[in-house]
């Protein structure tokens, strides 16, 4: 399970059955704060439905072997969404970019790296971004576990797997972005979810990169036939653009039911990053928050979501 230090917020994972029973009080092995705890009564903010329902949470890569489409975008806004909509959510930046953390306007010391070579816990290596949105950042220091995934003979591919699995169930959703290119973080990371999201820029013809990303796909679902290509989403939808329509028009019929509702172009999108925030902190009432807020209902399959009242949502 997780605990949370109300004091410094730090996560600790503790496994359940090393607490002595009728333990009352716990301390923050960061910062010193003892604070009253019990394994029944609280349940860690963290822990979401699927560790209630013991099920495991589900798992999209945000992907597509092209830079610029929006996966980062898409990620921390959808991740970010998803939080507000009350679900717990684990975002996990695979980029030695690391936009992730900055989109959030966070700074944590730690992430993905520091878990996936165990140098530290994952309590240690989490950040807790926004109340139900938890992040495990990247940045140049993947470089480090590309080596070391290349490096081993065999079982390179289960790397995120064997770092995820043991944290997952207290998540509803763990969604895991991209890096342009296919690397072996995205090799990883498709050996570890489920389902993929797909963004495709309608600014240019991408379709040629569209197939032959779904050819690398089909080639990991030889051996992995559970994961599923579930949603593409159009990004960059303006009508001023003569192309846009017709690329729209053409990914329509040929993936039908996969297109999701297109995300348009919208220059709150860009600016939003700067200050920290996701689109729906930066500007709830604009067109991005708009778009995103239908990949939400889309993705949860929850049509009810942001209803008028819901906490932290804007509407329109
Ligand atoms: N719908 C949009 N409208 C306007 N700008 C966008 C939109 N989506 C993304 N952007 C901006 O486009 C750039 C590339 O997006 P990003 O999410 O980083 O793509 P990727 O992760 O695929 O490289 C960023 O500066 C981002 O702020
Ligand atoms: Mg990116």
């Amino acid at each position: 399970m997780i605990v949370i230090c109300p004091a410094c917020r730090k996560a600790h994972h503790i496994a359940e059955g090393r607490i002595p029973p009728n333990v009352k009080v716990a301390r923050c092995r960061a910062c010193g704060t003892r604070f009253p705890f019990s394994v029944k009564a609280s349940p860690s903010p963290n822990q979401g439905k699927a560790q209630r329902e013991g099920k495991r949470p589900r798992t999209l890569a945000i992907a597509l072997s092209k830079g610029g489409v929006g996966k980062t975008t898409t990620a921390v806004n959808l991740a970010a969404g998803l939080a507000l909509g009350g679900y717990k959510v684990l975002l996990v930046d695979t980029d030695t970019q690391g936009q992730d953390a900055y989109m959030l306007g966070v700074k944590p010391r730690a992430g993905l790296t520091e878990l996936v070579t165990g140098e530290l816990s994952a309590g240690e290596a989490l950040y807790e971004a926004r109340r139900d949105l938890w992040l495990l950042c990247g940045g140049k220091s993947l470089a480090g576990v590309k080596r070391l995934i290349s490096r081993k003979d065999f079982g390179g591919e289960m790397t995120l797997t064997e770092a995820l699995k043991p944290i997952e169930s207290a998540y509803d959703f763990v969604i895991v972005d991209t890096s342009p290119g296919w690397d072996p973080l995205t090799i990883t990371t498709l050996f570890y979810v489920t389902e993929i999201l797909t963004p495709v820029s309608l600014e240019v013809m991408t379709l040629h990169g569209l197939l032959e990303f779904f050819k690398s796909v089909a080639s990991i679902q030889k051996y992995r036939n559970i994961l599923t290509l579930k949603y593409i989403l159009p990004t960059f939808l303006d009508f001023r653009v003569s192309q846009s329509r017709k690329i729209l028009e053409k990914l329509e019929s040929l993936y039908g039911e996969l297109v999701c509702r297109p995300i348009r172009y919208n220059i709150v999108l860009s600016e939003a990053p700067a200050f920290g925030k996701s689109v729906f902190e930066f500007a709830p009432g604009s067109h991005g928050a708009q778009d995103y807020r239908d990949l939400v209902r889309r993705v949860s399959g929850r049509e009810d979501l942001f209803a008028v009242g819901d906490r932290g949502v804007g509407n329109d």
